[in-house]
């Protein structure tokens, strides 16, 4: 890759870019990869690797750029927290007046933790809600429980009256509209586990109405992630749109419709400069069928806001080939990104320190962890780059560190935040007592 198509690749101010750094000797003009004004490669010299790296005006912006797309209707964004749920990452989102999407009780923690009157702005999803969990939520004075089953919401209802307090749900409907995704983060139609199908929603609204202390406000809706089509969103939401007026005809409050998330972002090309469009058009396919019904929208975006935001820093270990195939074996593994092992997920790799003369090479690029399956590229043409030098696997903000794990008793890297010139760890680099503490 040439470091101007790198440049393009990553040229996504303010978040990561490209700036030329000393003439390496021999005169050739070297570029080096910049969290908005601090060096990467500086970051990994001080804080070790891998290490994840958050623009924190990316993140800002981002929120803004898609808040700013629904400006039209009344609505509340609020943050899928299981992208990415770094306490400091919320916190920045919660000043700027975003809400939360949390679907455990631990992700409800974190938001209160990050700014306890967040909690007006907490829709609770999920199909496997617990006692316990749902007791928290009343607690809190969430905005809405997004209820997937009838047997929750007995259990809602339950809690509610237990603790006297009022319990705002919406039921959250399957609309069996497919959407082109990887299967396993695909959740819209009849045969996935999540919603209740549409042609049981009145009967349950009807059940819900009549059980004390539950208030219906609302309807919801969440057909997969990772989606790039508008199309499947419009499809989902007119059938949405078509049943809050029969629900209203029922005489229920239909106060909220709840979009979920999943809009998709470009792994595989380089970010559309320009995600206002991308938010745009999102936004218009999905306020097109509600625009005559006077609700408030909720949406609940995750990878949109933080995946292009963050990148995971490694380096590489060795180089080796085995009759001819070529590895990279990198400090980075599955147990640290687990996206392309889990979906064959494509990662954008490019290294940290660009020389325009340097030859391409195809290789795997492969973690230290012992299974065939730890790979973060596989056959990439990559720059050739020597052992020790830093590789950047990119839009690992969404996705990345929440799903870290300690698959063979590998510490979880450090979390960094850069604003401008500034620099937090957000997360400290795990040490193998931590791994140890909590075994007898
Ligand atoms: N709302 C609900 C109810 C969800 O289930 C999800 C994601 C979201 C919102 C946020 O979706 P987003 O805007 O981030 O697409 N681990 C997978 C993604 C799993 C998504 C699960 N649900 C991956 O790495 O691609």
């Amino acid at each position: 890759m040439s470091p101007e198509t790198q440049a393009a690749t990553i040229g996504r101010p303010p978040g990561f870019v490209f700036r030329n750094s000393n003439s390496g000797r021999s005169g050739v003009h070297v570029s080096e990869l910049y969290c908005e004004g601090v060096s990467v490669a500086a970051l990994a010299k001080r804080y070790g690797t891998p290490l994840y790296v958050y623009s924190g005006s990316m993140i800002r912006e981002r929120y803004e750029t898609f808040d700013h797309a629904f400006r039209d209707l009344p609505h509340t964004v609020c943050y899928s927290v299981k992208a990415n749920s770094n306490l400091s990452i919320l916190r920045l989102l919660a000043k700027v007046g975003c809400g939360f999407d949390v679907v455990s009780g631990g992700e409800l923690l974190r938001v209160l933790a990050a700014g306890r009157r967040a909690a007006k702005r907490v829709v609770f999803s999920g199909v496997g809600k617990t006692q316990e969990e749902l007791r928290a939520a009343l607690k809190a004075g969430i905005l809405l429980f997004n209820v997937e089953s009838e047997s929750e919401l007995s259990a809602v209802a339950a809690c509610a009256q237990g603790s006297r307090k009022n319990a705002p749900v919406a039921l959250r409907v399957n609309p069996d509209v497919a959407a082109e995704t990887h299967p396993y983060i695909s959740t819209g139609l009849r045969q996935h586990k999540f919603g209740v199908p549409l042609r049981e929603a009145r009967f349950l609204y009807a059940k819900a109405a009549g059980m004390p202390y539950l208030s219906v406000r609302g309807v919801s809706v969440h057909i997969g992630s990772q989606i790039t089509d508008v199309a499947p969103f419009r499809d989902a939401l007119s059938r949405v749109a078509e049943l809050v007026r029969e629900l209203r005809r029922d005489g229920h409050q239909i106060d909220y419709v709840d979009a979920g998330g999943g809009l998709g972002i470009a792994y595989d090309k380089p970010e559309p400069s320009d995600f206002s469009r991308c938010a745009a058009s999102y936004a218009q396919a999905i306020t097109e069928p509600l625009r005559s019904l006077g609700v408030r929208l909720l949406l609940e975006p995750g990878r949109s806001i933080l995946g292009p935001a963050g990148v995971l820093i490694t380096s590489v270990i060795y180089e080796k080939a085995n009759d001819g195939k070529r590895f990279l074996v990198v400090d980075a593994a599955m147990n640290d990104l687990l996206r392309p092992a889990l979906y064959g997920a494509y990662h954008e790799i490019i290294p940290v320190r660009s020389n325009p003369v340097a030859r391409s090479q195809v290789v795997d690029v492969v973690g230290p962890v012992c299974e065939t399956g730890d790979f973060l590229a596989r056959d990439r043409e990559l720059p050739e780059v020597k052992e020790r030098d830093l590789l950047a696997v990119l839009d690992t903000g969404a996705y990345g560190m929440v799903l870290a794990s300690n698959y063979n008793t590998r510490p979880r890297p450090a979390e960094v935040l850069v604003t401008g010139k500034s620099v937090r760890v957000i997360r400290r680099r795990e040490k193998i007592s931590d791994l140890l503490r909590l075994e007898l």
